[in-house]
């Protein structure tokens, strides 16, 4: 607390990220990053970018990328926003898109940065409670609202929600903007992409930080009807002109394109994910069904805070929402590589005996 501050900050609760340990040799599970490299085209891009031309500022529209990725999803270019991660995308989005009388609609149980934006733009909201079996029952959306977000599959359950639920809770809401936030469609999720079509209040995000294996790059982008994108483009040049370095649409590009190395990955990540699933049920654990490259996952007898510790002593991190509430008993446990899956196994068949 401070008098320098401004009154906004004193009432902010920000986001807090999953950890990025410092020590090395420990199985990360705990941030739904991809265990793969990104395609080594991408690696190839990014050393031909490191030259003179960085004096230069980036295209601050960053056509190129935006041309590549609306080839890929069959749009044409001014159905494309592009961002710094899809939170920096997600951010605009509140602002430009999700502020209005009415309050902004989306679950109790879901990305935490949803409340954390609400703040910082002062945006009113509800959230809507989950099912008993955590998934999200359209007809409970249909109020009043000044929009809707949630992600599909939901974060953290990792449960996936069926395109006809989607198409009918665009119909239900067709005065309000609908945001579905597919960070984690690539791993078996049907995307809402093809409704952008019949749906002009329907904005889709998406992120390479998953599938496309590139966290550390920053790359972020909205699909929608050009009204949407328009309105995200007004806050976009009232914030950061070139929020797109040169890197990050080399390798973003390099990355879209490389389609054969995005579909080995997400196939490995999500047999993996079977197969880790049906190895944790031996272990006396329920997992919720998943369309991510996460599972979520409590055991029947032992508390989600004490195998989280656990887990860690033997080197091994997954996240574990703290506050007390139905989902505490749960981790979230990103999928690795196969031999990342079975250095968890180990490790909990040893905590559990
Ligand atoms: C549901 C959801 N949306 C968006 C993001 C943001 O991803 P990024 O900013 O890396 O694109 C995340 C990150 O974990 C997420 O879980």
């Amino acid at each position: 607390m401070s008098k320098f501050w401004s009154d906004i900050v004193h009432k902010l609760t920000p986001y807090v990220p999953g950890e990025q340990p410092k020590l090395e040799n420990l199985v990360k599970l705990n941030t739904n990053e991809n265990p793969y490299g990104p395609s080594p085209k991408v690696i190839e891009a990014l050393k031909l970018e490191a030259s003179d031309s960085l004096r230069l500022y980036p295209d601050p529209n960053s056509d190129a990328l935006k041309a590549v990725i609306a080839q890929a999803h069959g749009l044409n270019a001014n159905q494309v926003f592009v961002g710094n991660g899809s939170d920096e995308v997600l951010a605009h989005v509140f602002q430009a898109l999700l502020k209005h009388t009415l309050p902004l609609l989306f679950p109790d149980i879901t990305y935490s940065f949803y409340p954390v934006y609400c703040g910082l733009y002062e945006i009113e909201y509800q959230t809507i409670p989950l099912t008993a079996d955590f998934t999200i029952n359209i007809d409970d959306y249909n109020q009043p609202n000044g929009g809707i977000i949630f992600p599909n599959p939901n974060a953290p359950t990792g449960i996936p929600l069926a395109l006809a639920q989607i198409e009918k809770l665009l119909q239900n809401n067709a005065g309000s903007v609908v945001v579905i936030d597919e960070a984690y469609v690539d791993f078996g999720t049907e995307s809402a992409v093809n409704l952008i079509h019949q749906y002009p209040n329907l904005l889709v995000t998406h992120t390479l930080s998953k599938a496309r294996s590139l966290a550390g790059l920053r790359v972020g982008y909205a699909l929608g009807s050009p009204v949407l994108i328009e309105a995200l483009t007004r806050v976009k040049d009232s914030f950061n002109s070139y929020p797109i370095d040169r890197f990050a649409s080399a390798g973003a590009i390099a990355a879209i394109e490389d389609v054969a190395y995005f579909e080995k990955t997400c196939t490995q990540v999500v047999a993996t994910r079977e197969a880790l699933i049906q190895d944790l049920l031996r272990l006396g654990f329920e997992v919720l069904p998943s369309g991510a490259n996460f599972i979520f996952a409590k055991h029947k007898t032992y508390a989600g805070a004490e195998l989280t510790a656990k887990l860690r002593d033997h080197g091994i991190i997954v996240r574990h929402f703290k506050t007390p509430s139905r989902i505490s008993p749960y981790l979230r446990i990103t999928i690795g590589t196969d031999p990342q899956s079975k250095l968890l196994l180990e490790a909990l068949s040893a905590i559990l005996q």
